[in-house]
């Protein structure tokens, strides 16, 4: 449904989520034509500042020429006040009337001249979109029930992880925004679903029938989905020590990929039938046991030049904290019954990669007995790719054979094509009342049901954390663990083209 009249509000319009991600989306959205033409953008923090300094703020990530940037900042404005204060909502509600007040004098552009008669004035959209740390959520998001919230007005909430800490606090968090807000009202932001390769997931497995064929137990062995980052916390180590890289990485991002490998099909692309079927094979997954995790945390890299995690003065020197995991997953249902599914995240480490890797079984030819697996691997990032690994003959006189790579590399195939960022696609998912990419309660609680039992073991200091320096492949037998957990074999391409493989 066409939406009118849109007021997006962005608290916490001062930080740095908002500077770094949501004005930049914002922007690319207006850059490209996508923002609803008549909107405005309300930034809302405790900060009093300047409309100049708001304008620093909103455009210190964002590129385009000059009288575009002017134009887009033409859109928005900036309201300082509490979090906490009720007449500083009110007042925050005063602008935001006074904005769609304004819009509704502009002129309207109709596609049908009959639109005229019964549709001068539109529907009104507001968006909150919560840039915001946490323990703001819920005093926030009742602030807006209480102070701005109007029935008539399309209402769309937007919040970003930490969801909780465990199974029981995103319970807690839950509740509390229902009271306020309907589940068709709230969009849980995981900026993984807004990736162009994990959208993509669903189209590979069910477009093909060479995957969605073979896409079962019969004919995959295990598959393994890996994060690793170059770089430590830096800066974050306030934020991350409470956290650790499975609530960071793994209970969020890596289980949304993973519910999106192993569903059933979806009836439809309606956004509950896609839900429905991400929570129901999470549904299958018992929880992570601790003897089947390898954790570790770095510690300063072999020539002393960076820093070990404990060295951040932000983290207490005491910290029992993972910044490393490897763990495995079993999905009890038919499909996926035998094929251990390998998480692996770490911080710090020797390279910048998010993979998917799926292995499929050994080829039960006679002919060829002993050669390499098949894979499937799926780059999220960085350079997004899709590329197999076969064997194949080697060219030549002889009969040896050879493992080569079938490669679609995104930048080489579709080079007319831009790749969105993930919080520009998810922001107009937000306006166009999608819900596909996001994660509904249910799905958030089985997430936490999982993950919960092994953080309370870590947490209560019942994990071993092995060290690995900086710039490594991670702690001892990080290497070995989807072949000891995984029934994984490696496989080595003898030929290929692209080096980025
Ligand atoms: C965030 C985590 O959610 O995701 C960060 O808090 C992590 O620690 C980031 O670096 C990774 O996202 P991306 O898009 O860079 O892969």
């Amino acid at each position: 449904e066409k939406q009118d009249i849109t007021s997006i509000i962005v608290f916490g319009a001062s930080g740095d989520l908002a500077k770094k991600k949501t004005f930049p989306a914002l922007f690319q959205l207006y850059k490209s034509n996508l923002l609803p033409k008549h909107t405005r953008i309300h930034g809302y923090a405790r900060t009093d500042m300047s409309r100049e300094e708001f304008e620093k703020r909103v455009t210190s990530n964002i590129k385009g020429t000059p009288a575009l940037i002017e134009a887009f900042l033409s859109h928005c404005n900036y309201t300082h006040g509490s979090y906490s204060q009720g007449e500083d909502f009110e007042r925050l509600k005063a602008v935001i009337t006074e904005g769609e007040k304004d819009m509704q004098t502009e002129p309207v552009e109709f596609a049908d001249e009959n639109d005229k008669a019964g549709r001068l004035i539109g529907n009104r959209l507001r968006v909150y979109y919560m840039a915001l740390p946490p323990s703001a959520f819920t005093m926030v998001a009742s602030n807006i029930k209480a102070h701005v919230y109007e029935p008539d007005v399309i209402n769309h909430i937007v919040i970003e992880k930490p969801f909780g800490f465990d199974r029981d606090t995103s319970k807690e968090l839950n509740m509390e925004l229902s009271r306020h807000f309907k589940e068709s009202e709230i969009f849980r932001t995981d900026h993984y679903l807004g990736k162009e390769m994990v959208k993509n997931i669903i189209v590979l497995r069910f477009a093909n029938t060479f995957y969605s064929a073979s896409w079962n137990n019969k004919y995959i062995s295990n598959i393994q989905i890996t994060f690793r980052e170059p770089f430590g916390t830096e800066g974050r180590g306030g934020y991350f020590d409470s956290f650790g890289i499975i609530r960071d990485v793994m209970q969020n991002h890596l289980i949304q990929v993973l519910s999106i490998l192993a569903m059933e099909p979806p009836k439809s692309l309606d956004a509950e039938d896609i839900r429905d079927c991400k929570a129901e094979v999470l549904r299958y997954i018992p929880p992570v046991k601790l003897e089947e995790t390898l954790l570790g945390q770095y510690v300063a890299s072999e020539d002393g030049t960076k820093p070990g995690y404990k060295d951040d003065p932000t983290v207490p020197k005491d910290s029992n904290t993972p910044t490393f995991a490897a763990l495995v997953l079993h999905i009890n249902n038919d499909r996926w019954r035998g094929v251990p599914f390998i998480m692996k995240a770490g911080k710090a480490v020797e390279s910048a990669k998010v993979i998917v890797r799926v292995q499929f079984k050994d080829a039960s030819s006679k002919l060829f007995p002993d050669v390499s697996r098949d894979e499937l691997i799926i780059r999220i990032s960085p350079t997004e790719s899709i590329y197999t690994k076969n064997v194949v003959k080697l060219p030549g006189l002889g009969n040896k054979l050879a493992m080569s790579a079938l490669e679609l590399n995104y930048p080489n195939v579709f080079q007319d094509r831009m790749i969105p960022e993930p919080y520009a696609a998810l922001l107009l998912d937000v306006i166009g009342n999608d819900h596909s990419n996001f994660v509904r309660e249910d799905e958030l609680d089985e997430a936490w049901r999982i993950f919960t039992p092994l953080l309370h073991q870590i947490d209560q200091g019942k994990a071993t954390l092995l060290p690995y320096p900086y710039g490594s492949r991670g702690p001892a037998g990080s290497n070995e663990f989807p072949t000891k957990f995984g029934n994984y074999k490696a496989t080595t391409l003898d030929y290929y083209y692209n080096d980025s493989i």
